[in-house]
């Protein structure tokens, strides 16, 4: 099969995996998304940075994904060069200090603090996802977020250069569920966490609670990207959600999902507009029930 311009030119220049035309469906946990120019595995930073360049000297767009757990995609397809980062997997221990780069999943990390009986990452128990995507939108629980274990991140600021660039936990700028890596569109390639000496038995049960609970009230089995909206503040946007009376509605195969209010499950079928016409419907309900405006916590991608 001959590759288009765009496909070709990022194949002679990366050593990672290139597909042509890839449906993003396939990528995110929504299991919608049309195809994409192109999707590359960069093996490692100085192979990101070399896609990056050539999108820009194609003058085609970037978009970095990770595990693909909170974005909506639109079901025409984008004409993007999309980053998937879970070729870049690398993990490295010392003591409390965990270095992993961008691709590795949050179940991993939390894995093997668990085995070696470091606790600080029991809130990532039940979180999907991968590292670079959890930092750059501080992912988190009411137990805790990213910010309260990264101190280091490397990241590709794409817009100047593009160039590779170490920040410190102030630098990244951390607030609930953003960042100023996601306000400024910058690139995680890797991020450098602290975690300290625990019991290991206290560490298990503090993620065996936090799975049930999740398992408990959080729909598990069809697909959705998380939480919807944020937590306006002093809020619950489940709370919200479900006084207005729009759990369980649907709009095509999305659906309110009846056991949590703030997730938008995909029945069967859904597409990305079904998706956005209950995100708009929620937000108008809300909004004349309560004057709140919610905002969307998930990547809406157009
Ligand atoms: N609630 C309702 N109806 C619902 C859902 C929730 O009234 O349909 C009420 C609950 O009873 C509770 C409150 O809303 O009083 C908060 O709900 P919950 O405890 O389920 O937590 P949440 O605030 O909705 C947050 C995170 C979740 C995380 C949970 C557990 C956000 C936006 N969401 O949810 O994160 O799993 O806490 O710690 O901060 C995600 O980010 O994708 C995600 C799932």
């Amino acid at each position: 099969m001959t590759l288009s311009p765009t496909a070709e030119a990022i194949r002679k220049i990366v050593r990672g995996k290139v597909l042509e035309r890839e449906q993003l469906a396939k990528h995110t946990s929504f299991r919608i998304g049309g195809p994409a120019l192109a999707l590359v595995y960069p093996l490692d930073v100085e192979d990101a940075v070399s896609v990056i360049e050539a999108a820009r000297s194609l003058g085609t767009r970037v978009i970095v994904l990770g595990h693909g757990t909170n974005v909506l995609f639109p079901d025409e397809g984008i004409d993007a060069v999309i980053i998937k980062t879970t070729m870049m997997d690398g993990m490295k221990t010392s003591g409390g200090q965990v270095w992993a780069q961008a691709g590795v999943s949050l179940s991993k990390i939390l894995e093997d603090a668990m085995r070696r009986g470091m606790s600080g990452a029991e809130f990532m128990a039940g979180i999907p996802g991968s590292l670079g995507g959890a930092v750059a939108m501080n992912a988190g629980t009411r137990a805790g977020d990213m910010a309260s274990v990264v101190s280091q991140v490397t990241v590709i600021e794409s817009s100047a250069g593009p160039r590779v660039t170490h920040l410190d936990a102030r630098q990244a700028g951390f607030r609930y569920r953003g960042s100023r890596i996601l306000d400024e569109g910058m690139i995680v390639t890797d991020a450098t966490m602290e975690f300290s000496l625990g019991e290991a038995s206290e560490i298990k049960q503090r993620v065996d609670e936090a799975l049930e609970s999740r398992r408990r009230t959080q729909p598990t089995r069809l697909p959705s990207a998380g939480s919807v909206f944020k937590n306006p503040p002093g809020q619950a946007a489940g709370r919200l959600i479900e006084e207005a009376g729009l759990k369980g509605i649907s709009r095509g195969g999305a659906q309110v999902s009846p056991v949590h209010a703030n997730f938008i499950v995909n029945t069967g079928g859904a597409t990305a507009v079904d998706v956005l016409a209950l995100v708009e419907e929620i937000r108008l309900r809300v909004k004349e029930l309560t004057g709140i405006t919610l905002e969307t916590e998930i990547k809406i991608v157009r």
